[in-house]
C-alpha cells in the first residue's frame, strides 16, 4: 500500500467514533440485560465463492457503503467478485475487505459489465444516472436512495414485510432489475408496526422521529463530533453540513420543505407506508426531528386500529416478529435507546401502552429504536440481495 494512502475504514470510524457508536442489549432475550459497550459482533469470514454472484458496491466510502461491507462479510454473503466504487475523489484509495486489500475504482458508465448485483448508496442523482445504465447491462440494482422508490413497477421492499413484491426478480433470470430500499425511518417504523397492523389493521399512524447524525452520512457524524468538542471548548461550532448548531441542540429535519408544510422526510413516511402495505387508505402523519445522537434513530408512534389490540397481545406479537426485540421493562424504567441498538440488526420496541385518549383497545403508543445505517439501509439491502439468489 502506498504510504500516503490511509485505509478508508479508519478515516470513517476512528477509535473514538467506535466508542460513541457501540452499545448493546443482549438481543437473545426479551430485554433488559446489557452487554459490554465494547462488545462488537464483527466476524471476519471468507464468502468468496466461484458460484456466487459478481457484486459491486456503489458509494463504498460512505457511511452506508462501509456498512454494506460489514454486513456482507458478517452474513457470509457469497460472491464471485467484489467491485468497490465511489467518486473520482476516492479512486485509488485502499479498503480492506475480508482480509484482502482492495482498491476503490471511480464509478463510470462502464463499471457494470458482468456485474450481477449492485448495491447503490451514493445519493439520488448518482442512482438516477447510473441505476438504469446498470440495469440495461443486466445488473440487478438494490438502491438506497429515494430516486425510484415511488415509481410504479419498482418494488419497495422490507423483506420481513413485503418480500412478495420482488418475487419476479432473480439473479438466475439473467435480466437486470431495480429494487428500492425504503427510507430508513420508514423501515424502522414498519418493522415494529407491521406485526400489529397484520393483526388489527392500522387506520391511522402518528410518527414523531428523533433522527441521528448518521442518517445524513459520514460527514454529518464527523461534524457532530467536531461541534461537540468546539462547544465544550467555548469555540463557535463549524456548520458545514447543517446550517445551525447541532451539538447540544435539535431541529426540524434538514430535508426540503414542501408546499403543504411537511418536509420530504415526513412525506416519505406517508407515501412509502402506503406503497409497502399496498394500502392507499392508511392515514399517516409525521414530524421528523434531527437530534444530536451519533447513530440510530428513535421514533414515537401512536396507532389507531380497526380491530382491538391490548398491550399484552401487542407485546406477544412483537416478540414473535422477525427482526424485532421487545425492551419494555416498566419497573426498571428500561426502554429502547439509540445507543443500545447501534450496530445491531434488530429494531427494539418498548413503552407499549394503551392510548388512553382512544376508546377501548383501539389505540396504542410505542417507542422504537433502530440502527438506520444497518436495518434502515445496509442490512435491509443485503437481505434483499440474499433473496435474489
Ligand atoms: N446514512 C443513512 O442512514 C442512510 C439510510 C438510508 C439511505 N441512505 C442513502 O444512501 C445514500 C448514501 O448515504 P450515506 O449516508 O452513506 O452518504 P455519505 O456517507 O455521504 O456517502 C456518500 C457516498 O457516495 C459517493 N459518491 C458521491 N458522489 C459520487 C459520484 N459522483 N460518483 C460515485 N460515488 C459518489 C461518495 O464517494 P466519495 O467518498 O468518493 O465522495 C460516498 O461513497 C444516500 O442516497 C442516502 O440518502 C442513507
Amino acid at each position: 500500500m502506498a504510504s500516503h494512502v490511509r485505509p478508508v475504514s479508519t478515516q470513517l470510524y476512528s477509535a473514538n467514533h467506535s466508542r460513541l457508536l457501540r452499545g448493546g442489549y443482549d438481543f437473545s432475550g426479551t430485554a433488559s440485560v446489557k452487554c459490554s459497550p465494547h462488545q462488537k459482533r464483527r466476524v471476519i469470514s471468507m464468502s468468496h465463492n466461484e458460484h456466487g454472484p459478481s457484486v459491486a458496491v456503489v458509494g463504498v466510502t460512505g457511511a452506508v457503503g462501509q456498512e454494506f461491507l460489514s454486513v456482507l462479510s458478517e452474513r457470509n454473503f457469497p460472491y464471485r467478485s467484489m467491485k468497490l466504487l465511489a467518486s473520482k475523489r476516492s479512486a485509488g484509495k485502499h479498503i480492506t475487505f475480508e482480509g484482502e486489500e482492495m482498491v476503490v475504482e471511480e464509478l463510470t458508465e462502464n463499471s457494470f459489465h458482468g456485474i450481477d448485483i449492485a448495491l447503490f448508496s451514493a445519493g439520488g442523482s448518482i442512482s438516477k444516472k447510473f441505476g438504469p445504465l446498470a440495469v440495461d447491462q443486466g445488473t440487478i440494482v438494490v438502491d438506497n436512495s429515494s430516486a425510484f422508490r415511488m415509481d410504479e413497477g419498482i418494488p419497495l421492499v422490507i423483506p420481513e414485510v413485503n418480500l412478495n413484491a420482488m418475487d419476479h426478480i432473480k439473479v438466475n433470470n439473467k435480466k437486470g432489475g431495480l429494487i428500492a430500499n425504503p427510507n430508513c425511518s420508514t423501515i424502522i417504523c414498519l418493522m415494529a408496526v407491521t406485526p400489529l397492523h397484520r393483526h388489527s389493521r392500522v387506520k391511522r399512524m402518528v410518527v414523531s422521529t428523533y433522527q441521528a447524525a448518521s442518517g445524513a452520512g459520514a460527514a454529518a457524524m464527523a461534524e457532530l463530533e467536531q461541534q461537540t468538542r468546539e462547544v465544550l471548548d467555548g469555540k463557535p461550532p463549524t456548520c458545514n453540513i447543517f446550517k445551525r448548531q447541532y451539538a447540544f441542540n435539535l431541529f426540524s429535519h434538514n430535508s426540503s420543505l414542501m408546499e403543504n408544510g411537511y418536509n420530504e422526510e415526513e412525506m416519505k413516511l406517508v407515501k412509502e407506508t402506503r406503497k409497502i402495505w399496498n394500502d392507499p387508505a392508511v392515514k399517516v402523519t409525521a414530524t421528523c426531528i434531527r437530534v444530536p445522537v451519533m447513530r440510530a434513530h428513535a421514533e414515537s408512534i401512536n396507532l389507531e386500529f380497526e380491530e382491538p389490540l391490548d398491550e399484552d397481545s401487542a407485546r406477544e406479537l412483537l416478540r414473535k416478529a422477525a427482526g424485532v426485540v421487545v425492551v419494555d421493562d416498566r419497573q426498571a424504567n428500561n426502554f429502547p435507546t439509540p445507543l443500545e441498538v447501534s450496530n445491531r440488526d434488530d429494531v427494539a420496541v418498548g413503552r407499549v401502552r394503551r392510548d388512553i385518549s382512544q376508546e377501548g383497545n383501539k389505540g396504542l403508543d410505542i417507542f422504537v429504536c433502530g440502527d438506520q445505517i444497518r436495518k434502515g439501509a445496509a442490512l435491509n439491502a443485503v437481505q434483499i440481495a440474499e433473496k435474489l439468489l
